[in-house]
């Protein structure tokens, strides 16, 4: 792609102008945003740069260590893997306003970035995989009135205490960019077709607040939920899948037991650039299937519903 390949030497011209002889750390979260901006800056500067993969404890089962796997074996790039479970986790159990979650992931993830560069003697610049609908999302909904519908976890500027300042080299790409981007820069394409995984993880997932149970849980029932989605082929039709854990718990039936347990919803859609979404139609069988094997393999989900709610007026997070 001529256009990309001539954005893309555009682009590191302007990181090693913005960064000269700075360091820079850049957050990543294992999606196809923050790795094709690591990989970016990484061309412009070289090993000026480090990454840093915090595990909130609120990605997907097993979502850490094959992200730290993957880039470890593939690129030459510095990669420090912290566990932050225990702070994030703590900080945000009992929270049930979607609002005040996204807003503490924000300021922990900074905290989190903050003590990184200090170990590395110090940082100037944090580097984020932020994209244009995220800019705009985060100020206002296309031809609406300019209110905040999610503060994004990552937008919005660092604290002024901070003396880093922020490289956000996507800023001005849709996602089909980035992904033509990563090719450019050499990502594989299974990489590339990664559905999108919001920076606020599990947590928007699990309104009412989350506990390390519910979170087990979920990521248990999403894993089963993804698995179905790549044995029916459907992986690459779908822009985003993923299970949601719902605070409400239904009454159920099992062997010759009563059950009161929790409703899991699942939602998938199709989109172009997260803007606009359809819900996906499933054919019957393949939700069947999925619910039956959720309801059977994870205790303490006893009831499966669809999302067919399209954005607008859903968004595609539940929060
Ligand atoms: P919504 O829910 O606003 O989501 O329709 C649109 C797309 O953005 C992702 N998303 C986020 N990504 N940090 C991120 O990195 C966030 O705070 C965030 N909130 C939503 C969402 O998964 C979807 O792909």
């Amino acid at each position: 792609d001529w256009s990309m390949a001539a954005y893309k030497d555009q682009a590191i011209a302007a990181i090693r102008d913005q960064v000269g002889g700075g360091r820079v750390i850049c957050g990543l979260s294992g999606g196809v945003d923050s790795s094709v901006a690591a990989l970016l800056i990484h061309e412009a500067i070289g090993d000026q740069l480090t990454c840093i993969l915090v595990d909130h404890g609120l990605m997907r089962k097993n979502e850490a260590a094959e992200v730290v796997a993957m880039f470890k074996e593939h690129y030459n790039i510095p990669l420090v893997h912290v566990d932050a479970s225990e702070t994030f986790i703590s900080e945000l159990e009992g929270e049930a306003d979607p609002e005040k979650k996204r807003k503490t992931i924000g300021r922990l993830f900074i905290d989190v970035f903050e003590a990184e560069a200090k170990k590395l003697g110090g940082a100037d610049f944090l580097a984020q995989g932020t994209l244009y609908p995220d800019v705009i999302e985060s100020v206002s909904f296309t031809g609406g009135p300019s209110v905040t519908i999610k503060s994004h976890h990552n937008v919005g500027g660092l604290p002024e205490r901070m003396n880093m300042k922020l490289v956000e080299p996507l800023r001005e790409l849709f996602k089909d960019e980035v992904r033509k981007l990563g090719h450019e820069l050499g990502l594989p394409d299974s990489f590339i077709g990664r559905h999108p995984f919001p920076g606020p993880g599990l947590a928007i997932r699990c309104p009412g607040g989350v506990t390390r149970e519910k979170l087990r849980i979920l990521q248990e029932a999403d894993a089963i939920y993804l698995d179905e989605i790549r044995k029916a082929g459907l992986y690459d039709a779908i822009w985003q899948a993923f299970a949601v854990l719902l605070p409400v718990q239904t009454v159920g039936v099992m062997g010759d037991g009563r059950t009161y347990e929790f409703v899991c919803a699942l939602r998938a859609v199709t989109s172009v650039d997260g803007m606009t979404a359809d819900f996906y139609h499933y054919d019957m069988e393949f939700l069947g299937r999925a619910a039956t094997r959720i309801i059977n393999e994870v205790r303490g989900i006893n009831r499966v519903v669809y999302d067919v709610t399209s954005k607008p007026p859903g968004t595609i997070e539940w929060e």
